[in-house]
């Protein structure tokens, strides 16, 4: 295959295209027992606190249709635990950290970008201001332009990495709050993180979950998700962002290439099959090899230019010469 998948997020060199997403890989140690992580684009780590965190109470996740709920309330180590272990693991088996971070305040955001700014190695920051599973929904703090500025301003001052938002999609305007972010600093976007939603047991006659509320992922938040990288991308064409929200294959990460992402995350799909990630790479570099291109970017944003055709001999959906105009 002549595709080079090699991607490059605000001057950020990485292999491919294909990364996982907070939350759903922990720090990378599980999965490597099924997929080598050096391979992947990069990991990107649960979302780190300032302290350890127990989580919401359980049970915390609930099989949806086409998707899934989850209610985990940022369960982990803490940042010093992470620092200690998580980090330099991922560090000496030679993956690229995206580290996720998470916070209930400003100054709980500087802190831990005070932490992580003189680690060497850590190639991203993603900056998690998007969690549903908070008890406060003050603290989502994607939800409201000032807020979401104030968090990715402060994380940028104290960051020698570029710095991504991830947002959101259960607000009104995402692109006003991503024109937020980025005036305030951000390098890229994540878009996007679960949605809020609800299950109910009809033997119970209660929510499944015991947070009550939880967050959607999986294939039925993609048409969502494709959507809010397409408004954005539109928006801010030469903004990097993460495609998040129902990768299952490689033609899902072709779509959100086209809608504007530059390279995706992969949830949900690893609870399923764990092996997902190398052979999303794979079928990507296929799609891509079948349509004539030889780099993920040739594609990035393509469905905003490609004109509506009908193929006089069958699909052939970027050899320009073919195409007959619809009108
Ligand atoms: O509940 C959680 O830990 C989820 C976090 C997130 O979606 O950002």
């Amino acid at each position: 295959m002549a595709v080079d998948l090699t991607t490059v997020l605000a001057g950020v060199e990485f292999a491919n295209p294909v990364f996982t997403a907070s939350g759903c890989a922990a720090a990378g140690q599980e999965l490597d027992t099924f997929t080598d992580v050096t391979t992947l684009g990069g990991v990107v780590t649960k979302s780190v606190m300032r302290l350890p965190r127990a989580g919401r109470p359980t049970p915390r996740m609930a099989e949806t249709a086409s998707g899934m709920l989850n209610s985990i309330g940022l369960q982990g180590p803490g940042i010093e635990a992470f620092l200690a272990n998580d980090l330099p693991w991922l560090l000496e088996r030679g993956a690229r950290p995206v580290v996720s971070i998470a916070g209930s305040s400003v100054q709980e955001y500087t802190e831990l970008a005070q932490a992580l700014r003189d680690v060497d190695g850590v190639a991203l920051i993603e900056v998690n201001i998007s969690c549903p599973n908070v008890e406060d929904r003050g603290h989502v703090f994607a939800c409201h332009p000032a807020s979401a500025a104030a968090v990715v301003s402060a994380v940028r001052r104290n960051s020698r990495v570029p710095v991504f938002a991830k947002l959101s999609p259960d607000v009104t305007d995402i692109v006003g709050i991503a024109e937020a972010v980025l005036t305030a600093g951000a390098n890229g976007l994540s878009l996007i993180n679960t949605m809020l939603g609800l299950a109910i047991d009809p033997g119970s006659l209660r929510p499944v979950l015991g947070a009550v509320t939880g967050g959607l992922s999986g294939p039925a938040i993609k048409p969502v998700a494709l959507r809010c990288v397409w408004q954005v991308h539109a928006a801010f064409p030469d903004v990097p962002i993460f495609g998040i929200g129902g990768v299952r294959t490689g033609t899902d990460a072709l779509e959100f290439l086209l809608a504007g992402a530059s390279a995706v995350q992969v949830g949900t799909a690893l609870f399923g099959d764990p092996t997902a990630l190398p052979r999303i790479m794979d079928e990507l570099g296929t799609a891509l090899d079948e349509r004539g291109l030889t780099r993920p970017g040739e594609i990035v944003g393509r469905a905003h230019r490609s004109p509506l055709f009908v193929a006089p001999e069958g699909p052939d959906p970027l050899g320009d010469a073919s195409l007959r105009a619809a009108g």
